[in-house]
């Protein structure tokens, strides 16, 4: 089965890879096609940026699956930011140690006790066939007193989940597998498109 995945993410490509092992699946990215630029995630909510790619690479791949998906981070003392800016919270091109940097100081600056936080992701697929499909994750825990840990990606090294004292980028890429947003999402399409295989 043919999967064009709409995304340059690396750290989503790897866990994407690792959680669909051992399937039939063809994968595909964007990043194959010379004439695909990523769209302008303009949405308020991760589901509509999730779907505004999945059209983009629709487009121009109507033949095989699509896949797009949009995550972020919602920090509980930060108004839910950085949200659906949470690639470029601290400008556009920003690396990942300056989102993490920023979400540090701004918390420290406006509610460093209220440490509740959650990572989100949606996930859309278009079918060959045209039809759409939404699956979405979440997982809750806090945001670290330091930056910890060596794996992962964007803010895995300040994130602490739910009953753990570690980081996701200290617990490694295993834990985070079984229990991160994007796993969730990325399971319930997988058990959707072994009814299809
Ligand atoms: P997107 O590519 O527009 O969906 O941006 C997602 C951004 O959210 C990433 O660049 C990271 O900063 C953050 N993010 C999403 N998922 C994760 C995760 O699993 N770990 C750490 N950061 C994440």
């Amino acid at each position: 089965m043919e999967i064009w995945f709409a995304t340059f993410n690396k750290g989503k490509i790897n866990e994407f890879r690792n959680l669909s092992q051992g399937l039939p699946l063809d994968l595909h990215l964007a990043s194959e096609i010379a004439t695909y630029s990523s769209p302008v995630e303009d949405a308020d909510t991760f589901e509509a940026n999730a779907r505004i790619k999945a059209k983009s690479l629709r487009a121009i791949k109507d033949e095989a699956w699509v896949l797009a998906e949009d995550s972020g981070l919602e920090v509980d003392g930060l108004d839910k930011k950085p949200g659906v800016y949470s690639a470029r919270y601290a400008g556009d091109n920003a690396s990942d140690m300056e989102n993490v940097a920023k979400v540090m100081k701004m918390l420290r600056i406006r509610s460093p006790k209220n440490r509740k936080a959650r990572f989100i992701c949606s996930l859309v697929a278009i079918s060959p066939e045209g039809e759409e499909f939404v699956f979405n994750g979440s997982v809750e825990g806090e945001i670290s007193q330091k930056v910890a840990g060596q794996t992962g990606f964007g803010y895995d090294p300040i994130f602490v989940p739910e009953g753990e004292s570690k980081t996701f980028a200290d617990l490694g890429p295993a834990f985070k597998n079984k229990v991160s947003h994007r796993s969730k999402a990325v399971r319930a399409f997988i058990e959707m498109l072994k009814d299809r295989l």
